[in-house]
């Protein structure tokens, strides 16, 4: 069976990609930010994952307003790199592993979550950065990867609980995979910001840090948040949260915080990190 072996929840934001591009990680504006995620690799030279399951948002790459699933999954062989803006290089194809991609669609479905089903899939910062962050020194990375995508496009976004019990199906889908498969999943967006309108540069710390502390003992009292909430609280990109809460609800009951960092601002965004291990096995809800 597969084993998930914990979480990354990290930011995604634009301007990792460029500052890795021109070698400003050690610049003090961005230090602070890429100095958290030497822990976060620590971590994962232990926890030995062979799948990266991405949950991200589509900014509009693959998926624009005339097309836009609520729920995705990627069921490609490979994913191609594309970004906006920077013009930055473009890096091979991320490795996909379209049999558990498979697996986890017929899951889902058995679960109630009619998913949309990528045989074709283009991928975007949201899912680059993060996994660059991970592993600066390999792209593509040592691990095949099944990038899922959950609607912050276009409104009506899914529900933080909708998204938590999407988490929980993703989870059980994974370890019912009958092959000894080592899987990390990886949670990106956030935290709070926002980029346009009359809030542009919204950032609401003490809001951020009770997400991250509920993301970890008590992901359920987030649900008690409508998107409406977050939007108000967080900003309107802030919404990516609903990413965290589905990477949450793919663990068990119980896990380890291995590392949390945050910092203010990167770029327009208040930037998190948090390092799960994965404790329970299986969880309670299963
Ligand atoms: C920024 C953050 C994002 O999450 C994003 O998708 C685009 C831009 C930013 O802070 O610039
Ligand atoms: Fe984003």
């Amino acid at each position: 069976m597969a084993t998930i072996v914990g979480a990354v929840t990290t930011s995604h934001i634009p301007a990792i990609g460029n500052a890795m591009a021109n070698g400003l990680q050690h610049e003090p504006y961005w230090a602070p930010f890429f100095d958290g995620y030497e822990r976060a690799r620590e971590w994962l030279a232990t926890a030995r994952p062979d799948v990266a399951v991405v949950i991200y948002n589509d900014h509009g790459l693959n998926f624009f307003l005339d097309n836009l699933p609520t729920f995705a999954v990627g069921a490609a062989p490979e994913y191609s790199v594309e970004d906006e803006g920077w013009g930055l290089p473009t890096f091979p194809p991320y490795r996909g592993i379209p049999e558990l991609s498979w697996h986890v669609i017929e899951t889902l479905v058995e679960q109630d979550f009619d998913v949309a089903t990528c045989q074709e899939m283009r991928v975007d910062h949201a899912f680059v950065n993060p996994m660059r962050l991970l592993w600066p020194d390999r792209t593509p990375p040592p691990v095949a990867t099944l990038p899922i995508h959950i609607n912050t496009v276009q409104h009506p976004l899914p529900k933080t609980s909708r998204c938590l019990a999407f988490g929980r199906a993703i989870g059980q889908a994974l370890e019912s995979f009958d092959d000894e498969l080592r899987v990390l999943i990886v949670g990106t967006g956030g935290l709070s910001h926002q980029l346009d309108g009359q809030r542009a540069g919204f950032i609401n710390k003490e809001f951020d840090e009770m997400c991250m502390a509920k993301i970890i003992d008590d992901p359920g009292a987030l649900t008690a948040l409508s998107i409406h909430d977050i939007v108000k609280l967080g900003g309107t990109q802030g919404t990516e949260i609903i990413m965290w809460l589905a990477a949450r609800g793919a663990l068990g009951d119980r896990v380890d915080k291995i590392h949390g960092s945050y910092h203010i601002p990167v770029s327009n965004t208040a930037a998190g990190l948090l390092v799960l291990e994965n404790r329970a096995q299986p969880a309670l809800w299963y």
